[in-house]
């Protein structure tokens, strides 16, 4: 319940009350897209780039996405336990209450169900709402090197249904280099059968379709959105997939940011996430994916805040439980110590650290 103290329900007026003193209360962030669970690092490959290889020309090499997939193949599921375990606890440190995290640094089906069995386990032992996705369809494998028409039959058809009861939804990523729309037909047929919903990796590195493959097939949200065009924004404008922008990515991989100011004045509802993974966008901080969207991205406080709450939660189709402090919604919120909205998002590397966070009523200091 929230609202004012005169018409509290008397069914709280018992419940433990807590003073914020004035502090600048905001629903906690919700993060719904990151790569959460993966081993090892990418700091090489950053090298190679800033040397002059493409991101496409190290992944083509062995590169990228599948040195991550060796290295998290090889790890225990205690080992990578515990790096979701302080990652999680990292996000949290920032108030960030409820974070989305996909799949597919495993590209074989025992090590994308190691990944979702990881998350569904740390669902239960720690206090921020997991919400997981099956990427698969992120990278062919080695194994399936010249043969990704097979590769893909089996990401879309019997892995897919033995993996359904372990996420939440599933995402492609169309691209140069990775998969097409082609592919995407076949990921979304599968989903709609099992009623998982779909979300896509999106025009991130060439503009290929996968933002008029996801309105099409009314996925969740349309992810990175790079090298969109008015078409691609005015489909956005006129359908409910949230258009999902990943500044940290444009940061590290050294391109243009994504149109915020283009998809806003048109109507796309627009989202904000950290897109966390150790090729593009190697870190976790929230405060510097608010920064850069103030930055560069031209959007105001108010875009910001709500990009990073209510519009993660509808990229997430938790819209009627998180993102918001509204009555009958989960009870997660983020008390700053400034009382002024625009100080979360002004300093990165040392930013305004919540004193307080909630997760379902259940507080947590730092
Ligand atoms: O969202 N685009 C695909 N996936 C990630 C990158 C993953 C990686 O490089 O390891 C992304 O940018
Ligand atoms: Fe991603």
């Amino acid at each position: 319940w929230v609202g004012k103290r005169t018409e509290l329900p008397s069914t709280f007026k018992k419940a433990k009350r807590v003073n914020l003193d004035g502090r600048l209360v905001l629903p906690g962030f919700v993060d719904s897209h990151t790569h959460l669970v993966f081993a090892g690092d990418r700091s090489s490959d950053l090298e190679k780039r800033l040397n002059g290889a493409s991101y496409q020309e190290i992944a083509a090499q062995g590169g990228g996405i599948l040195r991550t997939v060796t290295e998290t193949r090889k790890a225990s599921p205690k080992t990578l336990d515990g790096l979701a375990r302080e990652r999680i606890a990292h996000f949290l440190s920032q108030g960030v209450t409820t974070i989305e995290a996909k799949s597919g640094y495993g590209l074989d089906l025992k090590t994308e169900q190691k990944i979702l069995a990881c998350l569904n386990g740390a669902q239960k032992k720690q206090p921020a709402t997991i919400v997981s996705t099956y990427l698969a369809a992120h990278d062919v494998p080695v194994e399936f090197k010249g043969n990704k028409k097979a590769y893909v039959d089996l990401v879309t058809g019997p892995w897919l249904e033995k993996v359904a009861r372990l996420c939440h939804y599933a995402d492609i990523f169309i691209d140069k280099g990775f998969f097409d729309v082609t592919d995407g037909e076949l990921l979304a047929h599968g989903c709609q059968k099992l009623g998982l919903p779909l979300k896509v990796h999106a025009d991130e590195l060439e503009l290929t379709g996968g933002t008029e493959f996801a309105v099409h097939h009314k996925a969740l949200s349309a992810d990175h959105l790079l090298k969109i065009g008015p078409k691609e924004i005015t489909l956005l404008a006129n359908s409910e997939t949230t258009a999902t922008l990943l500044p940290t990515t444009a940061f590290y991989l050294k391109t243009g940011y994504a149109p915020a100011r283009d998809l806003l004045n048109s109507g796309a509802r627009v989202c904000l996430a950290s897109d966390f993974n150790p090729g593009t966008s190697p870190t976790q901080d929230i405060s510097l994916v608010g920064v850069l969207a103030a930055l560069y991205m031209e959007m105001a406080t108010h875009e910001i805040i709500t990009a990073l709450t209510l519009n993660g939660a509808y990229a997430l189709g938790l819209q009627n439980s998180k993102g918001a402090l509204l009555p009958g919604f989960d009870c997660d919120f983020v008390a700053f110590e400034s009382d002024s909205a625009a100080a979360v998002f002004y300093q990165f590397g040392q930013p305004q650290v919540p004193r307080l966070v909630a997760t379902s009523g259940k507080l947590l200091k730092f």
